[in-house]
């Protein structure tokens, strides 16, 4: 599987990866996932990332590109392929990400183009909860851990995401309109777009996710 998840923050880009990645072994690159993650272990990158992520604007297009073309160069990805989960999110990062792809000889299959009401969004994103060590997503009313404050997989404590504060999650959804829409269009373009209604549950998304590939 070679395809990409794109939407506005909090529509279940992450909460499908996951599910994908999961039941299907294919590797999920998840943007926002690693630069938190370098953020936790406190890296020049991490540091660097963090004064953006904190206003819900993008992280530079180059160490962005640097840092996912890294990823995707990896053994397991050559071998099982990829879902991309917040990334490209600029037209910059698009084209960087065709000629990674085209250099490795794996070309993308679909862009699935999740979608679904800014209200939705606001109370999907008012509610995540997010592991602070394994990344699992959850939400207080949709999706609650089995034991409160802690994750069904790790058992570490689980939190509300710092950007996940209504003046930055507006912030992230102008950036996504501004920035990220033209890359819909441009994978519209390419004719690799399937529009997604994710206002449905998990699975159903899942299922016509996978409909859409296998
Ligand atoms: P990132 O982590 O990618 O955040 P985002 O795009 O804002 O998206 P979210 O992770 O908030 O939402 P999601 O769509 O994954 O939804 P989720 O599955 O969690 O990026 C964070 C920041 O990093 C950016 O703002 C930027 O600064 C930086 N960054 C990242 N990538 C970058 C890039 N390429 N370039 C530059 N900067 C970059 O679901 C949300 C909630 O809804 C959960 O509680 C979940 O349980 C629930 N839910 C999900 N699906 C359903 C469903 N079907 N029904 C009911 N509830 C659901
Ligand atoms: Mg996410």
């Amino acid at each position: 599987m070679r395809v990409i998840l794109i939407g506005p923050p909090g529509v279940g880009k992450g909460t499908q990866a996951a599910l994908i990645g999961s039941r299907k072994g294919v590797q999920t690159l998840s943007s926002g996932e690693i630069f938190r993650r370098e953020i936790e272990a406190q890296t020049d990158l991490g540091r660097l990332a963090q004064r953006y992520i904190s206003h819900g604007e993008l992280v530079p297009n180059g160490v962005t590109i640097e840092m996912m073309a890294k990823r995707l160069r990896e053994s397991e990805v050559r071998k099982h392929g990829f879902i991309l989960d917040g990334f490209p999110r600029t037209v910059k990062q698009a084209d960087a990400l065709n000629e990674i792809l085209f250099d490795m000889e794996m070309p993308l299959q679909k862009v699935f183009w999740l979608q679904a009401p800014d209200e939705l969004i606001v109370s999907r994103l008012s509610g995540r909860l997010g592991c602070t060590k394994c990344g699992a997503i959850y939400h207080s009313v949709n999706k609650p851990p089995t034991r409160e404050g802690f994750c069904d997989v790790c058992n570490s404590p689980i939190v509300v995401r710092s950007d996940d504060q209504p003046e930055t999650i507006r912030e992230r959804l102008r950036v996504f309109r501004e920035s990220t829409a033209p890359v819909i269009e441009y994978y519209k373009d390419l004719g690799l777009l399937v529009a997604v209604d994710a206002t449905r549950d998990a699975e159903e998304v899942y299922k016509e996710i996978i409909r859409e590939t296998d």
